[in-house]
């Protein structure tokens, strides 16, 4: 192992918080029973508000942010690995209360590991990251969970919120992979055809349900994917037809949600929250079995943007004005 190697220190001492790329070493790393040598790490929604200024999730500073990575473990005392193993590792609090990947090396707890699958290499693997997960479980929810667990009607028509974002052009993807006609909502009229390269049939303006909505509105969706909240979210639901499954992911726009009881006990419509951070490792093993199979990497590449550490800096702000597209790869060795 390297004597020094890169990472991206956050620190905080009274009103003033800094964001540097430092030279550490390992004995900078406190937590977990295995070291990994980081070679890519990803920039999400929850990463930019982290790299802002901790958002309430950071304890302790200096802080090592970064939320997923995969890598190939260096040094092990867990029983499930071995230097060697190619890794992924997504959730769990990671890059919050426990140093991230913004880092050239990593600790972590191996319970929080998953092997990586034999069809994904490790730049793939952080191509679909924390996003893919969670839009992975998201399409199984309202694709899988009504027609195979509750034996409902076929899903056919499904609309995914944030749609250019990582979990939602992940979402649109594979629920068009799935079968789905997938009706993308976006703000940005230039990704139009993005969209529709990666799946959707459609594509609608965030503007038409960024309104205040009915208690029912005329049933459109046998499903649906939220990665915004409010207002959308609150249309959407109107807007769900008979036990359509709404899966809600996320706040890009806002936390509230104002709606009534009339979808839940009129047309059985189910809100089904999403939580990646803490699945299961049995469920993960599974998704990221399955994540392959449901992504097109030739045209999804062309969505993403891989950076540096340096460059993280500049990017993440951008990111929380919604002035950001697809998914953002940081490769350490660059
Ligand atoms: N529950 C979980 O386990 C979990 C896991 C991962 C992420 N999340 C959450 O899911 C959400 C999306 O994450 P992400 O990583 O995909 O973020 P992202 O890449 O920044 O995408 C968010 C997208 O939402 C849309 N958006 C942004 N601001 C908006 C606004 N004010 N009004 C309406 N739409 C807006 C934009 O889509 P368009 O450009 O297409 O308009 C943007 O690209 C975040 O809230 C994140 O915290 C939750």
């Amino acid at each position: 192992m390297s004597e020094q190697f890169k990472a991206l220190v956050l620190n905080q001492k009274g009103e003033e918080f800094s964001r540097e790329i430092k030279s550490i070493d390992k004995s900078f790393l406190k937590h977990g029973d295995v070291t990994i040598k980081v070679e890519y790490s990803g920039l999400n929604y929850k990463d930019a508000l982290i790299l802002k200024n901790g958002a309430r999730l950071v304890k302790e500073f200096p802080h090592i942010p970064g939320i997923d990575f995969s890598g190939v473990v260096h040094e092990s005392n867990h029983k499930n690995f071995k230097s060697g193993d190619e890794i992924i590792l997504t959730g769990w609090r990671v890059g919050e209360i426990y140093f991230g990947g913004y880092s050239q090396f990593a600790k972590v707890n191996g319970d929080f590991l998953v092997k990586k699958p034999k069809n994904l290499d490790l730049r793939q693997s952080m191509i679909i990251g924390t996003a893919g997960l969670t839009a992975l479980m998201c399409s199984f929810t309202t694709k899988a969970t009504r027609e195979e667990l509750l034996l409902g009607e076929k899903v056919e028509n499904v609309i995914v919120s944030g749609a250019s974002g990582g979990v939602g052009s992940m979402a649109v993807m594979m629920l068009s992979k799935l079968g789905c006609n997938v009706t993308a909502v976006t703000g940005k009229e230039s990704n139009i055809d993005y969209l529709k390269s990666i799946g959707a049939k459609n594509v609608i303006n965030t503007k038409e349900l960024n309104k205040d909505a009915r208690p029912l509105d005329k049933g459109l969706w046998d499903g649906a994917v939220d990665t915004v909240g409010g207002k959308v979210l609150e249309n959407i639901l109107a807007q769900t037809k008979e036990t359509g499954i709404v899966a809600a992911c996320g706040n890009a726009a806002d936390i509230k949600l104002n709606t009534t009881v009339m979808p839940f006990i009129i047309r059985g419509v189910k809100l089904w929250g999403i939580n990646s951070v803490n699945a299961s490792i049995k469920r993960r093993n599974f998704l990221w079995n399955e994540a392959g199979k449901l992504i097109d990497f030739g045209i999804l590449e062309k969505s993403i943007k891989e950076i540096n550490l340096d460059e993280v800096i500049n990017i993440f702000p951008k990111m929380l004005k919604g002035e950001t597209s697809g998914r953002y790869i940081i490769n350490l060795n660059k």
